[in-house]
């Protein structure tokens, strides 16, 4: 059973999942690919067939990069921007080298790998496709996964997390779909942020 992992994609999960046993991007691209998932059912235009594939592949190159220094490469301020180029172009190439081991199915190796070198320092779009799985990837700041991961990663309080979502990763996204989502997302937030002052407002509060 695979749940949500389409049967052409599950062989590559299989091949990437190796590679993502590093600060929890083995988690964090399943999340990706289910809303990678979501925004194609609004965005009809974008093929799956890359979009999902780019997705699972596309953070598998920072395993070739020292642990201790993972977390120091992103967020706010990290010590390490330039590990983040790295991560892409090790990424695309180990994402070359496991699509073309997959026999069974003809991937656009080349469309796919292009997307994965470049999926965070580009900040445009090279296609539909790469728009959505920049959006999916950075939609998933906005779960409740993500924003538990980056209070932890990054000693922030959830307010915090949540005013950098809104000021700093919002104004990023490329698609109508994504920006959809991320508007939803932050009204759960929101909620969650105020849910108990809420309810414990009295009449008389102002
Ligand atoms: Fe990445
Ligand atoms: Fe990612």
């Amino acid at each position: 059973m695979s749940h949500f992992i389409l049967k052409r994609d599950l062989p590559l999960w299989y091949e990437a999942r190796p590679w993502l046993d590093v600060r929890s991007n083995d988690e964090h691209t399943l999340y990706a690919y289910r809303i990678g998932q979501a925004l194609l059912e609004v965005d009809k235009t974008a093929d799956p067939a890359i979009v999902l594939p780019a997705i699972m592949l596309h953070d598998i190159g920072w395993k070739k990069l020292p642990e201790d220094k993972l977390t120091q490469a992103i967020g706010p301020s990290p010590k390490y921007p330039e590990l983040v180029r790295v991560h892409e172009v090790e990424g695309a190439k180990i994402a070359a080298e496991i699509l073309e081991r997959q026999t069974d199915i003809s991937f656009n190796i080349q469309h796919i790998t292009d997307i994965i070198d470049g999926h965070d320092t580009r900040p445009e779009a090279i296609s539909n496709e790469d728009a959505l799985m920049k959006d999916a990837d950075k939609l998933w700041r906005y779960t409740r996964h993500g924003i538990i991961k980056m209070e932890g990663w990054f000693k922030k309080t959830h307010a915090e997390i949540h005013d950098i979502l809104v000021d700093f990763v919002t104004p990023q996204l490329l698609s109508d779909a994504g920006r959809s989502l991320a508007q939803a997302y932050l009204a759960s937030s929101e909620a969650d942020l105020h849910l108990n002052a809420l309810m414990a407002l009295e009449k008389n509060d102002d």
